[in-house]
């Protein structure tokens, strides 16, 4: 033990420390050069692992947070149990290249231009700074050097990790498989795995399955992130752990390319978990001198359940990952024309709704599908973003003046990446699509999908996102992307470099986001793909806000917002208040119920307000202001699911907590009322048990009994029961710090 453990073993001796000391110490980095071991803490975590005897990357620990006095020995690889199965496929390796004998899923697998395939890395250095690590390996023989990289977070314990590929061979090679590391457990047969999965307006579904010898692989082929799957996982020691209590390790991967996350329980019952690019069609050409970067892939862990490890992300995300970070701007109450006027916008119809919306407090309008080209439906028009003169003979100034006259700000959609065949852009340029040539091109909701990767296509989507935004006093861009890649050829590369798209295209995606920020920086961006379909760390860099779901069915979005936050933040879910019934599902909702389901997230609306009454137009209002009473805690608080509305639960419960531990702001659902049950007691959380809260009703009826004013104690333990009846019925109530 070096000089400076033994004297951090003196002043801490063997405590283990307590939550609130752990999170409030600074994270700290060490490497033991006797024994050759990394050690990271930070918050509540502790991350340990070793260089073994064979230079491999050894995982040793992920978990709780130790004592600082506590000992690793050395990484030793682990002997093979039978000549089946060799040391390198039984061995918690961090970053493993595919050769030798390994079989579990591989971090990296190259062919090189000579045909061989073997990639064996050793250990060769690493450096620490404050809160990074970065490990260097190299093959055995040939120069490729992978550096791995570690980066604590000092609030949550999250860990950010990539790997950089670096070609210093003599030609090109392939790389055919790359992830950004392995994630492994604890050795251990009894976990259960966590995922997100949906469609086009059922998008995030929790799902649970037992972690059973083999490989559950959760991705995307898409080309782009998509809702089958999000990349996203949550993997916990069954039965011992639940919304607060127990052992959970997650993480996500930032990408919005294909992907995937393989979860595989090995021969010896070692849970892996490696994540990456998806593997499927993948093929990288990396030239001499050159680097690859793979996408970041994020790990935590909480001992408290599930729940924990939602708002350790959440925190995460607004923090350390959006724009503007750690202070990114809170979502404005927004007004969308999609689902009033579909392709069907003009000048006249969207002022009117303009001067609806502004007379109940809404803080920025947005104009939806339909403003551009010859766009009249969804069969042409995308691609030419000229104003369409018909539409708006005085192009879009005397809209977005009105708007700004109104005390708004003006938002505006677009689809940058696509292009309908109908469209002056196609005609001029029909070889700017992905495809194969001679074989058909595919076609979803009648476009097909602009090659970003091509330098051309990546500046002429940035050039006319740049002129909008310069000629225009534009605050807010919805970015959508409505279908997925077919025949992603790219012709005109080498055909050994045509793969490449899989890489090029996001990081072009990225690079135009990146880039308009930086040139426009007011500008705030949402991430939609037909609903939730782009939705991830990656992207998350770059845009402002995400739209989970075009299912705007006020129940429906229960069940769906519920699932988004497993992984994602309210403040980034943006949630409409449209019209009942609902086009999904023809379900008529209360206008109130409306409200409160988007009001737990980050509010819009939705809704044709030519068609609204006076009571309506009164009732939104009292709403909206409400919702400024409470958005922060909504936005930036600390979640609490204290009745999930899954398994077919007829209720719902969320409990948003503020970060200063002020205000708790909860809303409560019901399904429907059977047989004279009364709805179930709910008891709070997050409060401090000494202090005094008092209590406000903002919708509904808490029951008569109420106490005004009760201490967090009572109001956590005695709990709160409600006046809930019928069908669709809502409440909100807050609890105030006196
Ligand atoms: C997608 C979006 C919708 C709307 C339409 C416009 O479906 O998710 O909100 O913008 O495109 O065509």
């Amino acid at each position: 033990m070096c000089r400076l453990c033994c004297a951090c073993a003196l002043l801490f001796g063997s405590l283990v420390l307590s939550r609130a000391e752990a999170q409030s110490t600074p994270p700290a980095i060490r490497f033991d050069a006797g024994t050759k071991v990394f050690r990271i803490d930070a918050a509540d975590i502790t991350y340990v692992l070793g260089v073994n005897e064979n230079g491999q990357v050894q995982t040793l620990y992920w978990g709780k947070r130790l004592s600082p006095g506590d000992h690793f020995a050395a990484a030793r690889n682990l002997p093979s149990p039978s000549s089946f199965d060799l040391p390198i496929t039984v061995t918690p390796q961090e970053y493993v290249g595919w050769g030798g004998g390994l079989y579990v899923e591989p971090d990296l697998k190259i062919t090189f231009p000579d045909g061989n395939r073997d990639l064996a890395l050793k250990y060769v250095s690493h450096t620490i700074s404050y809160r990074s690590l970065a490990i260097v390996m190299k093959d055995i023989s040939r120069e490729v050097y992978v550096t791995l990289s570690y980066e604590v977070d000092a609030e949550t314990g999250i860990l950010r990790r990539s790997a950089t590929i670096e070609n210093r061979t003599a030609a090109p090679f392939t790389i055919e498989q790359v992830a950004a590391g392995t994630w492994n457990l604890p050795r251990g047969t009894d976990y259960r795995l966590r995922y997100l999965t949906g469609r086009w307006a059922g998008e995030w579904n929790v799902k649970e399955q037992p972690v059973q010898p083999g490989k559950t692989i959760l991705e995307s082929r898409r080309g782009t992130t998509g809702a089958q799957n999000n990349p996203w996982f949550a993997i916990d020691q069954s039965g011992r752990s639940d919304q607060d209590e127990g052992s959970v390790w997650f993480g996500a991967l930032g990408w919005s390319g294909s992907w995937q996350i393989a979860v595989e329980q090995d021969q010896l019952q070692q849970v892996r978990v490696t994540g990456g690019p998806n593997a499927f069609d993948f093929g990288y050409l990396l030239k001499q001198g050159e680097r690859y970067q793979t996408p970041a892939f994020y790990g935590g862990y909480s001992s408290h359940g599930i729940g924990e490890a939602s708002r350790l992300m959440h925190r995460f995300e607004v923090d350390s990952v959006l724009p503007n970070h750690p202070a990114p701007k809170l979502r404005p109450v927004l007004y969308n024309s999609w689902e009033a006027t579909e392709f069907n916008v003009d000048e006249a119809g969207q002022t009117k709704l303009a001067e609806k919306a502004a007379s109940i407090g809404v803080e920025r309008f947005v104009m939806d599908d339909g403003w551009f080209g010859q766009r009249k439906n969804d069969h042409a028009g995308l691609g030419d973003w000229y104003v369409n003169p018909e539409k708006f003979p005085h192009g879009l100034k005397s809209l977005i003046d009105k708007v700004h006259s109104l005390h708004m700000e003006f938002g505006l959609w677009v689809e940058p990446e696509m292009v309908n065949p109908d469209s002056d852009l196609y005609r001029k340029h029909p070889d700017w699509v992905l495809n194969f040539p001679g074989r058909p091109q595919t076609e979803g909701r009648n476009q097909l999908v602009l090659n970003l990767a091509r330098p051309d296509v990546r500046a002429y989507v940035f050039g006319f996102l740049d002129k909008l935004l310069t000629e225009n006093d534009i605050a807010f861009l919805k970015w959508d992307y409505n279908r997925n890649w077919s025949e992603p050829g790219w012709p005109a590369m080498a055909p050994d470099a045509e793969k490449n798209v899989y890489v090029d295209f996001t990081r072009n995606f990225y690079g135009i986001l990146a880039e308009l920020r930086q040139k426009h920086p007011a500008v705030e961006i949402e991430s939609c793909s037909g609903g939730g379909s782009r939705v991830d760390l990656g992207v998350m860099q770059y845009v402002d806000e995400v739209w989970p779901s075009d299912n705007t069915d006020a129940f429906d979005r229960l069940r769906i917002q519920n699932g988004f936050t497993y992984a994602y933040s309210p403040g980034v879910m943006m949630a409409w208040v449209t019209d009942s019934p609902t086009w999904v599902n023809q379900r008529n909702l209360s206008l109130e119920y409306r409200f409160l389901s988007a009001m737990q997230g980050s509010l819009g609306i939705g809704a044709n307000l030519n068609k609204w009454g006076p009571d309506d137009f009164e009732k939104a209002k009292e709403m909206i202001a409400e919702y400024k009473t409470i958005r922060e805690t909504i936005q930036r608080g600390a979640l609490y699911r204290l009745v999930a509305p899954d398994g077919g639960s007829q209720q719902s419960v969320t409990e948003s907590v503020s970060r200063d531990g002020k205000q708790a702001v909860t809303f409560a659902f019901l399904h429907s009322s059977t047989e004279l049950y009364p709805f179930p007691r709910i008891f709070p959380r997050g409060l401090d048990e000494n202090a005094s809260y008092s209590v406000r009703v903002l919708a509904g009826k808490l029951a008569a009994e109420t106490p005004q004013t009760a201490s967090g104690a009572y109001w956590m333990h005695a709990g709160v029961d409600l006046e809930l009846r019928g069908d669709f019925q809502a409440t909100l109530f807050t609890l105030t710090h006196n």
